[in-house]
C-alpha cells in the first residue's frame, strides 16, 4: 500500500480530548453542561448502533445525555409533540433525531420541527441556508468531520480539485457547500457527481480529483484506475456486506474498493476507523457550541 492511512479514530480521540476539557471548564466556570438527546424511532439495526455510540461517546465526555428510544408506529404528531418538548427543555442543547424515521413519518417536517439553535445535525432548512450564504455555527457532522481530516492529513484544500461522490442532504451536498466557502481549510474547486452522471463522465471526474470524497452508499464502487495518483480519497461509506463466521458481527466496507485506491493514493481513510468516529466527534462539538451558545458565552 502506497498511501498513508488517515486515522480518523485517532483525530476523534484527540478533538475528544479537548473537549472533555471544555465540558470540566464550562461546569465548573459557567455552571454549564451540555445536554444531548437523541430520539430513536423504531430498531433498525444500524441506527441503534450509531445513536448507542453517540450516547457513549457523550457521557463519556460529561454531557447530560439522554437516549430517547420510541416504537416504529409512533405517530407524526407525537413525535412533533416529542420534539417540541426538548426544545423548551433548558436542560436539552441538542436535538437528535437518528435518520431514516419510518415511512409514514416525513422528515422534512420533523427536522423542520427542531429549534434551530439545537439542530446540532445542521439539517434544519436555517442551518442548510446559513452554510449556503457562509454565516454559519453548526456544520453538519459527517461533511466537517471529512473536512477535518482533509486538513490535518493531505492539507490545505485551497485551489485544488475536490470531486464529490453523492448529492445526499445529509453528505453530499453539504460537502460541496463546506469545500466550496471563501474560508481557511476550503476555498477548493468542488465538482459533484452522483447517480444522474453519465458513468465515464463521473469516472473522468474522478480521474481529475485532488481530493475525492465519497458517499455513494454503494460497496467498494470506487476502483484504483479511477483516481489520480497521489490523490486523497476520504471514504464515507459503511456497508454492512455480510456477517463475520469468526467474531459475530457485521462485516464493513466502504464505498471505495481500498486496496486498488490504497495503491494509488497518498492518503486514504479505513473504513471503520476513518469517517465514522469524527462524525460523532463533530456531533459533540456541535452540542458543546450548543450549550455554551444557550449560556450567552457565544453568540450564534
Ligand atoms: N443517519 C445517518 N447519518 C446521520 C446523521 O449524521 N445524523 C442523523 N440524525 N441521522 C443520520
Amino acid at each position: 500500500m502506497a498511501a498513508k492511512l488517515i486515522k480518523g479514530a485517532e483525530v476523534a480521540a484527540q478533538i475528544r480530548e479537548e473537549l472533555k476539557k471544555e465540558v470540566e471548564e464550562l461546569k465548573a466556570k459557567h455552571n454549564v453542561t451540555p445536554g444531548l438527546v437523541t430520539i430513536l424511532v423504531g430498531e433498525n439495526p444500524a441506527s441503534v448502533s450509531y445513536v448507542t455510540a453517540k450516547q457513549k461517546t457523550s457521557h463519556e465526555l460529561g454531557f447530560y445525555s439522554i437516549q430517547d428510544s420510541q416504537p416504529a408506529d409512533i405517530t407524526e404528531a407525537a413525535l412533533l409533540a416529542l420534539i417540541d418538548k426538548y426544545n423548551k427543555d433548558p436542560k436539552i442543547h441538542g436535538i437528535l433525531i437518528q435518520l431514516p424515521v419510518p415511512k409514514h413519518i416525513d422528515s422534512n417536517k420533523v427536522l423542520l420541527a427542531i429549534d434551530p439553535n439545537k439542530d446540532v445535525d445542521a439539517f434544519h432548512p436555517v442551518n442548510v441556508g446559513r452554510i449556503l450564504i457562509g454565516n454559519y455555527v453548526f456544520l453538519p457532522c459527517t461533511p466537517a468531520g471529512c473536512q477535518e481530516l482533509i486538513n490535518r492529513s493531505y492539507g490545505d484544500p485551497k485551489g485544488k480539485e475536490v470531486v464529490v461522490v453523492g448529492r445526499s442532504n445529509i453528505v453530499g451536498k453539504p460537502m460541496v457547500a463546506i469545500m466550496i466557502q471563501k474560508l481557511q481549510g476550503a476555498n477548493a474547486t468542488v465538482t459533484c457527481v452522483h447517480t444522474g452522471t453519465p458513468k465515464d463522465k463521473l469516472i473522468e471526474h474522478c480521474r481529475r480529483a485532488d481530493i475525492l470524497v465519497v458517499a455513494a452508499g454503494v460497496p467498494e464502487y470506487v476502483q484504483g484506475d479511477w483516481i489520480k495518483e497521489g490523490c486523497c480519497v476520504i471514504d464515507v461509506g459503511v456497508n454492512r456486506v455480510g456477517i463475520s463466521e469468526k467474531t459475530g458481527k457485521a462485516i464493513l466496507k466502504g464505498d471505495v474498493h481500498f486496496e486498488s485506491c490504497a495503491a494509488k493514493a497518498s492518503y486514504i481513510t479505513p473504513v471503520p476507523g476513518g469517517v465514522g468516529p469524527m462524525t460523532i466527534t463533530m456531533l459533540m462539538k456541535n452540542t458543546v457550541m450548543a450549550a455554551k451558545a444557550a449560556a450567552g458565552l457565544i453568540k450564534i
